[in-house]
């Protein structure tokens, strides 16, 4: 049980680590306030431009990466718990609740798509790839980078049941992430359903 808080802490600490906002902050904004008021990769290209959302899709995906190999290979064999996949997701799923919600800016985060990806990326490498593909392909034919990203968290339950049949756990906590990520793209779809979401390449006045 010990094991599992300190994943958990450890992991929504990494989460917090808010890439676009310190982007912002940079350029002495606070990219909430602009375009679609998230402070993730895509608002970040909107608003600030490549560099700033290469930037930031970096920073996003790595602290998954980061922190779902932190619990990996320190926080679980120092406990000395049988390393279960299951608890490495569950650390990455702490990242996401901490990039979607970090404490110390109000809880008004990001969606968790990039940090998603380098949590699935830091899991089975193999999963990061379908999933880096799938977001492209979809984004790049629809120009809607929240369709892609909902394509995205769509299929990671299904590959974590081919990827380990019978990891039911394992399953459901992929479960988890796609209606967090679903969840967090509501206006997104609402949107998408009335024809007026923003396109990739729409640049926002600042
Ligand atoms: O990863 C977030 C993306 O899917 C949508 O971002 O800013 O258009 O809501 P945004």
């Amino acid at each position: 049980v010990m094991c599992v808080i300190v994943c958990l802490i450890v992991g929504y600490l990494f989460g917090c680590i808010q890439t676009g906002y310190f982007v912002g902050r940079a350029n002495k904004i606070d990219i909430r306030d602009y375009g679609s008021g998230n402070s993730g990769t895509t608002n970040t290209l909107r608003t600030l431009g490549k560099t700033a959302a290469v930037i930031t899709f970096l920073g996003d995906a790595a602290k998954g990466l980061v922190a779902v190999n932190i619990a990996r290979y320190i926080i679980i064999p120092y406990f000395g718990v049988e390393s279960e996949a299951v608890l490495w997701l569950l650390t990455g799923f702490a990242v996401v609740l901490g990039h979607n919600f970090p404490f110390f800016l109000g809880f008004k985060g990001g969606k968790g798509i990039a940090t998603t990806g380098g949590v699935i990326f830091a899991f089975h490498w193999q999963l990061g790839l379908i999933c880096a593909v799938v977001f492209l392909i979809v984004t790049a034919a629809t120009k809607y980078v929240s369709l892609g990203s909902i394509c995205m968290v769509l299929i990671i339950p299904f590959m974590l049941y081919f990827a380990e049949p019978g990891n039911l756990p394992l399953v459901g906590v992929g479960v988890i992430f796609t209606a967090m990520a679903i969840w967090r793209h509501r206006a997104n779809i609402d949107r998408l359903i009335h024809g007026t979401e923003n396109k990739l390449g729409q640049k926002v006045k600042r």
